[in-house]
């Protein structure tokens, strides 16, 4: 059975993208056969990355895995300016194909409530939301009382999950939620017990697991022009002028997988499985 991820909220920049791209790589070196769809008609970040992939890979002589992907049109910034319907009819053969092809496809979704993104949630067995430690970033998903601190209820975001859950629902099929803060920093400790306590009373609410955080790192961010993630890292896999993955983003990775049930607990980090350690040498192109 193909599993659908879709990377979602509809806060900007909260990190779905950089998550969707590092969901889909790791898990090809996992064994899966991972499709992709980046259902962000205007900014194509997921589909960039891939571009950029495809070029630098051979260009340093890398041998690695590259998703499937599936784009809803050539122009797809003209797509999402004109007809709707048609945007969704695209949307819908794009993922119908990924799901013969592949056994994950993995869904990149834009900041914004648009049609697409809507048909893309009905699609998903596991939305994944990424959310930057921010109570500015929590007020998409739940309105917080600005005198106790206290949940008052779910807001925008929680909404679209419930709305596409119960539709799933009528249709016998599950919706798993899991909210994970992303670029989280040592120090904000103050803050961030606040934000729990909202997340949580939210999580009991709407039906969602609070997902293993992402540390704000700059291996996050930095081999976008190369389409690498710190999942392609290896010894032998590295453009130069990249600091070598640490044994912490590596875990920390792993701990991701796990915590999105996406490979069992006893799975050794990224970077040891074999995919990784076989990939060759990779000067900068
Ligand atoms: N854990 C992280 N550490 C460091 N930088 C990060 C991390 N996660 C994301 N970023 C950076 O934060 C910015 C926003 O990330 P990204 O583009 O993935 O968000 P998004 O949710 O897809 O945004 P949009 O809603 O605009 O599509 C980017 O510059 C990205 O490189
Ligand atoms: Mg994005």
């Amino acid at each position: 059975m193909t599993r659908v991820i879709v990377v979602g909220n509809e806060k900007g920049g909260a990190g779905k993208s950089t998550l969707a791209a590092l969901i889909a790589t790791a898990m090809m070196y996992r064994g899966s056969r991972v499709a992709v769809i980046d259902a962000d008609l205007r900014q194509q970040s997921l589909s960039r990355f891939l571009a950029n992939r495809r070029r630098w890979l051979p260009a340093a002589g890398v041998d690695a895995p590259v998703p499937m992907e599936f784009k809803l049109a050539d122009d797809t910034a003209a797509l999402a300016m004109g007809d709707p319907a048609r945007a969704v009819a695209c949307f819908e053969e794009a993922i119908g194909m990924a799901m013969v092809e592949s056994d994950l496809v993995v869904v990149d979704t834009p900041g914004s409530d648009t049609p697409v993104s809507r048909c893309a949630h009905l699609q998903a067995d596991l939305v994944v939301t990424p959310m930057n430690d921010s109570f500015v970033d929590f007020d998409v998903l739940g309105l917080i009382d600005p005198l106790t601190l206290e949940l008052v209820r779910p807001s925008l975001y929680t909404r679209v999950i419930q709305e596409a859950r119960a539709m799933r629902e009528a249709h016998g099929r599950d919706l798993e939620w899991v909210v994970l803060r992303n670029r989280t920093i040592g120090v904000e400790v103050h803050n961030r017990e606040r934000l729990s306590h909202g997340l949580e009373s939210l999580a009991r609410q709407a039906n969602f697991r609070i997902g293993p955080s992402l540390r704000e790192r700059v291996a996050y961010r930095e081999m976008f022009p190369f389409g690498l993630t710190i999942a392609d890292l290896s010894p032998g896999v590295r453009p130069s002028d990249i600091s070598a993955p640490r044994q912490a983003a590596r875990e920390e990775l792993r701990d991701l997988l796990t915590g999105l049930r996406l490979i069992p607990r006893s799975a050794p980090a990224s970077g040891d499985t074999a995919g990784e350690a076989a990939a060759v040498v990779a000067p900068l192109a």
